[in-house]
């Protein structure tokens, strides 16, 4: 890995979305430019591949037929072919040169959960083997790896206070997710997860996009998920999240505990511990996770078996 000067990640939906995290852990830790494309397109793309560059397919399953289909593709271009999997012996595990387990263990549901948790955290480690202990972040993002596992007992131990907000908004039609930077793929990571789930209509998007279009669906009708955690974007996100309440949406926000101010801007508040910007979509999604859970069960569908999936 050493000598490759550019990394393509292929993957599909949750999978994909996790690579997005990759992409920014990767770059902004080991320097090499990272590029996430999803399986079913770069398997049909006909773009330059030279053998300076390597393909990490990730997949929970280890069985998508997309994504198989991406590492085929380069079959004979001479490239180290990766994975990050958690399916132990499946057939993107064995079709890599390399690669590295999840072992979250069997994803029993249709819907990815600890395998997107899992996914996120190994993509950190591999960021930070690719980096350099004088990294200025290789210690401090060390150390909060290993107090993710108290921070996220935090979390679940807070379940009700996120039941009782999903509760709130288990029957409006569409739901907007909004995020910056480590917090962009969690927000579609947050808004998939309710669709496939739930069955509401949702869309994530980047927070400074809001302008260039989804701010025209916003009204009372039409709530937002704003992730609104963390320096530098906190103010940006929080001047997003006016924006929106000018149109009179909804808005239920993710901020970090003691971020009081946030509140007058926000219907419902969830807050959660702080952690340093890299790692937050590895709480975050268990946030996101429980708040579509809980809207799907109040609607009484089987969160298991969403119709449609396999
Ligand atoms: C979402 C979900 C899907 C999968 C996608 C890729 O909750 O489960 O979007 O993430 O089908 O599957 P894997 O990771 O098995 O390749």
């Amino acid at each position: 890995l050493k000598f490759i000067d550019r990394l393509v990640i292929v993957a599909c939906g949750t999978s994909y979305y996790a690579g997005l995290v990759g992409e920014y852990l990767i770059e902004e830790l080991a320097g090499i430019p990272v590029e996430v494309q999803f399986a079913s397109e770069f398997k049909y793309r006909k773009e330059p591949f030279s053998r300076s560059t390597a393909l990490l397919a990730i997949s929970q399953s280890g069985e998508t037929a997309d994504t198989i289909a991406a590492l085929k593709k380069v079959e004979d271009y001479g490239v180290l072919r990766l994975g990050v999997v958690n399916a132990v012996g499946s057939t993107i595990a064995r079709l890599t040169d390399a690669g590295v387990y999840c072992h979250a263990g069997p994803e029993k549901a249709v819907a990815s959960t600890k395998a997107f948790i899992a996914q996120v955290s190994v993509l950190a480690q591999i960021a930070l083997s690719l980096s350099s202990p004088s990294n200025k972040l290789f210690k401090p993002l060390l150390q909060e790896l290993n107090d993710l596992p108290a921070k996220a007992q935090q979390i679940l131990d807070q379940s009700g206070t996120i039941q009782q907000v999903a509760l709130k908004y288990k029957d409006y039609r569409d739901f907007l997710f909004i995020g910056r930077g480590y917090s962009f793929p969690t927000a579609l990571e947050g808004a998939l997860k309710l669709k496939e789930v739930s069955y509401i209509h949702a869309e994530g998007y980047a927070a400074g996009e809001m302008k260039h279009g989804p701010l025209a669906m916003i009204d009372e009708n039409f709530p937002t998920f704003a992730i609104a955690t963390g320096e530098p974007l906190f103010e940006k996100t929080v001047s997003n999240i006016q924006e929106i309440r000018a149109r009179k949406g909804p808005v239920v926000a993710l901020a970090t505990e003691g971020k009081t101010s946030i509140e007058e801007f926000c219907d419902d508040i969830i807050y959660v511990p702080g952690v340093i910007e890299e790692l937050q979509p590895i709480l975050h999604g268990i946030v996101t996770q429980l708040f579509a859970y809980y809207i799907a069960v109040a609607r009484g569908f089987d969160v298991d078996r969403p119709r449609n999936l396999a």
